[in-house]
């Protein structure tokens, strides 16, 4: 079944709830502080919004160590207002998608306290040697049970059994993926979705989709499960969405997510480290990531030939019912804007994003180029286990206005979920709205124009024209992309009469004639053909 209509079309936008607006001045975002900008998310032209977790939870892993899967926190409001969410998005023609977290819950939810208490329990993966020795990763239980459970990420995040791909009797925690506990899970996920989607969301990103099941070598049995999943949901649910944190496509579109976010790429799989198109290598996650340049690199020494490959190999694999979701950026990675990145180096990224086949999606922010801040305390789990990269300076409150707290709440600063960008010439929304040149205005005209001209979305044609810098393409045969990354002008001969009349439609620095394209530092062409 192909993906549904709606997120083929999709400008997708991430709200960390924590930092996007504060409705009662307690210095924390919520769901009501949402709800207030609703009209700002509407003019900005974004289809689809995503939430990260706003559900009950003792925070560890700021919200992604859940203790109710039914509930919203109540730092975030509560479930009345989720409801009312729901309903104020769809009546501003945008959706609402939640996030999953399928692999692990905190170590205070129920289900956990009674495992912890109860040898006969198998939701989670409990091992107990003769010996007393814990296998490794295993930590020690907290309650009567005796010996220990498998974390999934923090060691406070048991991960939930969903069963062993090659079980072992000797190791009798290895359980199979049809076992009770496994089975009992996969149902729990189901009952998940269905209380949320009968809520009127319209689907979710889900948390670690890859992790599932344990030793799972090809990931073969974690992509049967997600089939079931999916053929469950395509029966009850069948205009709803899942989107997975995969980062590979090629796996996860076959699995039955309709889209995988594809921030970086390449890795393991084709034995070559992770690669980002933004970033110069940080993340939170993923051990094996190393830095390489780039494309989006002022210095120019990237290359856009890694990112078209993967991308390009994902899409052969793919086919037809999925999409690939290009992020500028998320909760656990280094804003586009980060490090000695400048905010001239935003415009060609936000051209390519809106107007390249993959499905974009916005982190809160990026669209006035907020900062990457360093520096932070570590807060909530912001420092990760894998990498010492700390995803606080992604998650900093969202900038407004010139009011105190840049508008996004009344609380003391001191309250604050974390500070503000101090920097007295820090972008805000109000700000840009007033100027016609900024970059919010600029991703507001580019998400026009994606949506007036869908052959510019996945279903339209790429044809690559260069692959270096510039990186120039067409669209559909109807529109020429040119981007400039690089802090050098650039001169790109052609041979094709039909661009010689090209129809200017948002450009700066670049130019087209009958035998050549020129492209100053830093610029972008979107031309008519
Ligand atoms: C991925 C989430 O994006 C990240 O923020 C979280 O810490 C881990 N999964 C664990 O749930």
């Amino acid at each position: 079944m192909a993906a549904p209509t709606w997120l083929s079309d999709a400008v997708l936008y991430q709200i960390y709830p924590q930092s996007f607006a504060d409705s009662d001045g307690d210095g924390i975002g919520d769901l009501r502080g949402i709800a207030e900008h609703l009209d700002y998310l509407a003019w900005l032209g974004v289809t689809a919004v995503w939430i990260n977790p706003c559900f009950v939870s003792p925070m560890g892993d700021a919200g992604y160590d859940i203790a109710d899967y039914f509930a919203v926190d109540p730092r975030y409001g509560d479930n009345n207002d989720l409801a009312r969410l729901v309903d104020q998005t769809r009546a501003h023609g945008i959706r609402l998608l939640l996030d999953l977290v399928p692999g692990h819950t905190s170590g205070t939810h129920p289900w956990f306290v009674a495992s912890a208490n109860d040898p006969r329990d198998h939701r989670y993966i409990w091992a107990a040697p003769a010996g007393g020795r814990l296998p490794e990763r295993f930590v020690p239980s907290p309650g009567t049970r005796p010996g220990g459970y498998l974390p999934n990420f923090f060691d406070f995040q048991p991960a939930l059994n969903f069963g062993y791909a090659r079980p072992q009797s000797d190791e009798p925690w290895r359980q199979d993926v049809t076992a009770d506990g496994p089975q009992a899970n996969r149902a729990a996920l189901r009952t998940i979705m269905d209380h949320w989607l009968r809520l009127g969301v319209s689907g979710f990103r889900v948390d670690m989709a890859y992790s599932l099941v344990k030793d799972d070598p090809g990931l073969a049995e974690t992509v049967r499960l997600w089939r079931e999943e999916r053929a469950w949901l395509d029966q009850t649910h069948p205009d709803a969405a899942l989107l997975s944190e995969w980062g590979d496509p090629a796996v996860a579109v076959p699995a039955g997510f309709h889209a995988d976010f594809f921030l970086h790429f390449g890795g393991p799989s084709d034995g070559r480290p992770l690669r980002s198109l933004w970033s110069n290598g940080i993340s939170t996650e993923r051990p094996e990531w190393a830095a390489e340049p780039c494309y989006f690199d002022a210095d120019g020494r990237g290359s856009a030939r890694v990112f078209l490959a993967a991308y390009l190999a994902a899409l052969a694999a793919i086919g037809e019912p999925g999409h690939i979701a290009l992020p500028t950026a998320n909760h656990d990675f280094a804003r586009l804007h980060a490090g000695s990145r400048t905010s001239e180096q935003l415009p060609p990224a936000f051209a390519f994003l809106l107007t390249f086949p993959t499905l974009p999606a916005i982190y809160y922010g990026e669209e006035i180029g907020m900062r990457h801040l360093p520096g932070l305390p570590d807060t909530e789990g912001s420092i990760s286990i894998a990498s010492s990269f700390n995803r606080a300076g992604s998650r900093t409150p969202m900038q407004w206005d010139a009011s105190p707290n840049a508008g996004f709440s009344v609380a003391p600063a001191a309250r604050l979920y974390l500070p503000v960008d101090p920097d007295p010439q820090r972008p805000t929304v109000a700000g840009q709205r007033a100027d016609q040149d900024s970059l919010l205005h600029l991703v507001k005209d580019l998400i026009a124009l994606r949506r007036a001209h869908p052959e510019l979305g996945p279903r339209g044609s790429l044809e690559i024209l260069s692959d270096g810098y510039p990186l120039a393409y067409l669209r559909s045969g109807r529109f020429l992309v040119v981007v400039n990354p690089s802090g050098r002008a650039r001169v790109l001969p052609h041979d094709r009469p039909a661009l010689a009349g090209v129809t200017p439609v948002k450009h700066i620095g670049v130019n087209v004639d009958q035998a050549t394209i020129t492209a100053r530092p830093f610029s972008y062409g979107i031309f008519r053909l």
